[in-house]
């Protein structure tokens, strides 16, 4: 496949289910190679290699992994120590875990042992979205495999005890925020944690517990197998690895790809998904990392790079790498609204400024998109988005108003001349003359 990233360099060689997902063909794709020598280091060991590989988070937020590791207590105590895989995958546009969970679930349940280990945990719970059905089968099946092989349980043949448990959630999204998740392991309603206290200090039944998501997980085993210079290796400082991209949208060709990390925006779109459909000139906006970061308009899409660092530079964001493209033909407010939509329906109600913000933002971006709202309405909402962002419990409110950010921030003209020309025509609604006339 053409691109920066060679076919050797690829993690997940079973990404597009072409070859065998059981044990035995994950084992000779190299996953469980080498583990019992993994696991002959020490812990501080493993956590100073998956640091030195600058693995960031890829569920979204990108915080350095191994060091997230490190915050877990040294000493095993009364409480148990546990690791919970965020499987929850809800990002409008992201569709990336489903393919490990799915055709390579054994280099997820190898890297949950090398975390459990390094972590001191002695209990995984893979906790999967509820509309993944087919990927809770292909998991369940292959973690019993693993216990049959004595990969992994009590006893096992790497010497450290371990028992995987996958639990099926009802389908929020909410749930994939990490407090909100472990409510839900514990049987709860899934409403988002107050922090502190932190996981690593308080986390599933009150114990020490580290969520991290499936594709942070299923890399590990690699990474300690090739070394952690061959991964940070890929991308630029701070930005490294490998990383999977979904791409979905006016393109081509939509295509999930593993790509090294800063690849140019643009080499992606047209290398692997054969292009903006209509050719680049025909693109309007990019929305870079799931539906909650911010679009970027065509002229900026030209030179972005798909790491943390270049599209925080540009007021958006990586998350979850899931690039959703919109050409001249989208109604970009239209499109927003309908964002708006999902997260006043996944909002939990906990939080004042959530519940009552994505409704009212909801409802005002209804009115943009048809032209009714008024021309004031613009700042009011932008002042009402500033409120929300960075006033609540997680970060669905922060998810809810950066992308009404963006569209403001690239395309206010636009939204300027909806809002005249729907007044133009109508000389009933108030105002309308004195808009008209302007
Ligand atoms: C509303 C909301 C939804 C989220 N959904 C997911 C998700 O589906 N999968 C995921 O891995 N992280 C999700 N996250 C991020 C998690 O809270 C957490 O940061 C992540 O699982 C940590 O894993 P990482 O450090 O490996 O990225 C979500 C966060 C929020 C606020
Ligand atoms: S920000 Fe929204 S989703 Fe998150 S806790 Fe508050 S009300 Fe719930």
């Amino acid at each position: 496949m053409v691109g920066i990233l060679e076919d050797k360099d690829r993690i997940f060689t079973n990404l597009y289910g072409l070859h065998d997902w059981r044990l035995e063909g994950a084992k000779k794709r190299g996953a469980w190679n080498a583990t019992a020598d993994m696991l002959s280091m020490t812990p501080e060991w493993i956590c100073e290699q998956i640091k030195n590989s600058g693995l960031r988070g890829r569920g979204g937020a990108g915080f350095s992994t191994g060091l997230k590791w490190t915050f877990m207590p040294k000493q095993e105590s009364e409480r148990p120590h546990y690791l919970v895989v965020n499987a929850d995958e809800s990002e409008p546009g992201t569709c990336k875990d489903r393919e490990i969970l799915r055709n390579d679930p054994h280099l997820l349940i190898e890297g949950a042992l090398i975390a459990s280990y390094a972590m001191r945990a002695h209990t995984c719970f893979i906790y999967i979205r509820g509309e993944y059905v087919h990927e809770r089968e292909r998991l369940e099946a292959a973690v019993k495999e693993a216990y049959e092989a004595k990969l992994i349980g009590k006893g096992n043949i790497h010497g450290w005890d371990l028992d995987i448990r996958v639990h099926h959630g009802g389908g929020a999204y909410i749930c994939g925020d990490e407090t909100a998740l472990l409510e839900s392991l514990e049987g709860k309603k899934g409403q988002p944690r107050l922090k502190p206290p932190f996981p690593a200090g308080a986390g599933v039944y009150g114990c020490p517990t580290t969520v991290n998501n499936v594709e942070s997980i299923a890399v590990v085993g690699t990474i300690l197998r090739r070394g952690a210079a061959w991964f940070a290796g890929f991308g630029r400082p701070n930005n490294t690895g490998t990383k999977l991209m979904c791409i979905s949208g006016h393109v081509e060709k939509p295509c999930n790809v593993e790509e090294a990390m800063s690849i140019p925006l643009k080499q992606l779109l047209e290398e692997h998904c054969g292009g903006v459909r209509g050719g680049w000139g025909n693109l309007k906006a990019v929305i870079p990392g799931g539906s909650s970061v911010r679009m970027i308009p065509a002229h900026e899409a030209e030179t972005a790079l798909m790491d943390f660092d270049s599209l925080s530079a540009l007021k958006s964001g990586l998350g979850t790498a899931a690039v959703i493209v919109m050409d001249q033909s989208t109604d970009l407010v239209r499109a927003i609204a309908r964002i708006s939509y999902f997260y006043k329906h996944e909002s939990c109600g906990q939080c004042t400024p959530c519940r009552e913000g994505t409704g009212w933002m909801w409802r005002v971006m209804e009115r943009m998109a048809t032209g009714e709202a008024e021309m004031k309405e613009i700042d009011l909402l932008l002042d009402v988005a500033s409120q929300v962002e960075g006033h609540t419990i997680c970060a669905l409110g922060d998810a809810a108003a950066w992308p009404i950010q963006g569209l403001f921030r690239h395309f206010r003209p636009e939204i300027e001349a909806r809002i005249t020309a729907y007044r133009a025509g109508r000389p009933h609604v108030q105002g309308a003359t004195l808009v008209a006339a302007e």
